[in-house]
C-alpha cells in the first residue's frame, strides 16, 4: 500500500532530506586523493548527530557503518572500510538519515581529481537520468513512466540500467511502496498522484547490468567490472508540481532547484 504524504509530512519529509543534501555537499568537499573512506563515514555519522538525526542505514538489516561509499565497479552498498580513495576512482556517496519521524535518502556519485572522459560522461548520464524520471511524476502517470524514461536515456548513450536494485517510496519507512525500478514499458504500476514521495535512484553502469555481491554480504559490483554510477534523490508530488526534497538549504536558495526544472 503505498502511504500519501500530507503537505505537512512533506514539509517535515523536506527537513530530513536537506539535512542528508547538507551532509553529503560537506563530504563532496572532503572528497580528495588519500581521504580514508572510513573518515567520510565518520563525518557522515556525526554531522548527523550533531543536527539532532539518527543515520538511517546503520544497523539496517545489520548494515555496519552510517554511509554507504561504492568505488569504481562497486553499484552500491559499499562499506566504508581503511581503504583510501585515489586519483581517477569514481565514488557514490549514498546516505540516509531519520528526523523527526521520516526518513530522507539521497546519493551522489563524485570524481576523485581528474577522471576518464568515460567515467564523467556516466556520472552526467546518471544524474540526467534521474532528471528525465523526475519530469514522468506528473499527477496521472504510472509510476513505470518513469522508470521507461530512466532507462531511455541511459541506453540512449550506450550504458546499463542496474536490474536488481531499485527506486522506493519513502516515509516514516526508510523503504515505502512502490518500488521504482529504472527500467521498464511505461503505462505500468500505480498512478501518481499528489502526495507520492518517492527516492527516485538509478544505478548505471558502462558495460553490462549484471551485479553481484562481494563476500561482506553487502557490496555490489558490476559482474564485468565495469564502472558504475548512482545519483538519489527524495522528491515529492505537490500541488506546486514535483519538488526535490535533498538538497540543501543554501543551494535551494541560491535557485539551484530550479535548474533544469522539468516541469511546468
Ligand atoms: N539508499 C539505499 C537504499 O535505499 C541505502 C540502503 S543501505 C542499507 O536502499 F544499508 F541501509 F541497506
Ligand atoms: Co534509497
Amino acid at each position: 500500500m503505498i502511504i500519501y504524504k500530507t503537505d505537512e509530512e512533506i514539509r517535515a519529509m523536506g527537513e530530513s532530506s536537506r539535512i542528508v543534501a547538507r551532509i553529503l555537499n560537506e563530504l563532496q568537499a572532503m572528497i580528495k586523493p588519500g581521504v580514508l573512506t572510513s573518515d567520510l563515514d565518520g563525518h557522515a555519522e556525526r554531522r548527523a548527530r550533531e543536527l539532532g538525526a539518527k543515520p538511517a542505514f546503520k544497523g539496517y538489516r545489520g548494515y555496519p557503518a552510517s554511509l554507504c561509499i561504492s568505488i569504481n565497479e562497486e553499484i552500491i552498498h559499499g562499506i566504508p572500510s581503511p581503504r583510501t580513495l585515489r586519483e581517477g576512482d569514481i565514488v557514490s556517496l549514498d546516505f540516509g538519515v531519520l528526523y523527526n519521524g521520516f526518513y530522507g535518502d539521497a546519493a551522489r556519485t563524485f570524481p576523485v581529481g581528474h577522471i576518464s572522459p568515460q567515467a564523467r560522461k556516466l556520472i552526467q548520464a546518471a544524474e540526467e537520468a534521474l532528471t528525465k524520471g523526475l519530469a514522468k511524476m506528473v499527477e496521472g502517470n504510472r509510476i513505470s513512466d518513469i522508470s521507461a524514461a530512466i532507462q531511455e536515456h541511459v541506453e540512449a548513450q550506450g550504458f546499463s540500467v542496474i536490474r536488481a536494485f531499485v527506486g522506493h517510496g519513502i516515509g516514516h519507512a526508510l523503504h515505502e511502496e512502490p518500488q521504482v525500478p529504472n527500467f521498464g514499458f511505461p503505462g505500468r504500476g500505480s498512478k501518481i498522484r499528489r502526495g507520492l514521495v518517492l527516492a527516485i535512484e538509478p544505478m548505471i553502469a558502462a558495460g553490462d547490468w549484471d551485479a553481484e555481491i562481494l563476500m561482506d554480504g553487502w557490496t555490489a559490483i558490476t559482474k564485468d567490472r565495469s564502472l558504475a554510477a548512482h545519483y538519489e534523490q527524495t522528491v515529492a508530488l505537490t500541488d506546486r508540481g514535483v519538488e526535490i526534497l535533498s538538497v540543501a538549504e543554501e543551494e535551494a536558495s541560491r535557485g539551484h532547484l530550479l535548474k533544469e526544472q522539468p516541469y511546468a
